[in-house]
């Protein structure tokens, strides 16, 4: 089994938020996270939804779940496993299953993304939304979900990415220093999650609002 370790990864260009750091922002946050980002961001995580529904596969593993915002929205016929570094929003999560009797949640589990205790191969498809950018190896993130995906299974992605440029560049390069408090890196680039060879085949496309966040849907290859 091939593990990507920290030493063989390219470095990110933004500043690292540790594991500590995330757990101590969403601690924070599980209490008005959905007030705050479930709005702006649901769309993007509709359609992540979306998109996963009509994929082939019955077993998902979503991770960095959070509250379980998207959880209601899966197909009933699928299994979920969620993930999450934070008891906290892992708790939230825990309570909407149980309030809408969401029977198709197999699993909600404290685990690091970066580095799960799933055998390989074992869901035909992983979701991970607005959490690429919050994690500190995002490369080792992706490196993962290829491994505990089966071969020709899906790997989906939806974040905020920094624009290219404008004035949203400008905006989102000046308010980076607030990583830590935010929980979530505003400056992050594609380019620190997906090497060359996944942006070439990965379907990549805009969601709401004003293509703000973008989706993106990478069939699983395995490199090694
Ligand atoms: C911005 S929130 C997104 C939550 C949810 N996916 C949503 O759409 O609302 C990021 C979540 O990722 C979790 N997270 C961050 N790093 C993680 C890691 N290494 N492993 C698992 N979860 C992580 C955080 O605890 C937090 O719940």
């Amino acid at each position: 089994m091939y593990r990507m370790t920290q030493e063989n990864v390219p470095p990110s260009p933004r500043a690292v938020l540790d594991a500590a750091a995330v757990k101590t922002a969403y601690k924070r946050w599980a209490n008005m996270y959905d007030a705050v980002f479930g709005g702006i961001s649901m769309f993007g995580r509709k359609q992540a939804v979306h998109v996963t529904n009509h994929l082939p596969g019955k077993t998902v593993l979503e991770v960095g779940v959070g509250t379980g915002l998207a959880l209601p929205f899966y197909r009933k016929d699928l299994t979920i496993t969620g993930i999450d570094l934070s008891g906290e929003m892992l708790d939230k999560a825990r309570e909407r299953v149980k309030e809408q009797k969401l029977e198709n949640i197999a699993a909600l589990h404290e685990m690091d993304a970066e580095q799960t205790s799933f055998e390989d191969n074992a869901f035909d498809i992983a979701v991970a939304m607005f959490v690429a950018s919050v994690v500190p190896h995002p490369r080792q993130l992706l490196a993962e979900l290829k491994r505990v995906v089966k071969p020709g299974g899906h790997i989906l992605f939806v974040n905020h990415f920094i624009a290219k440029k404008g004035i949203r560049l400008f905006i989102e390069k000046n308010i980076a220093w607030a990583s830590h408090s935010l929980g979530w890196h505003p400056d992050f680039a594609m380019e620190s999650l997906l090497p060359e060879e996944d942006m070439q085949r990965a379907v990549i496309r805009p969601v709401p609002p004003a293509g703000l966040f973008t989706l993106i849907t990478l069939e699983n290859v395995k490199t090694k």
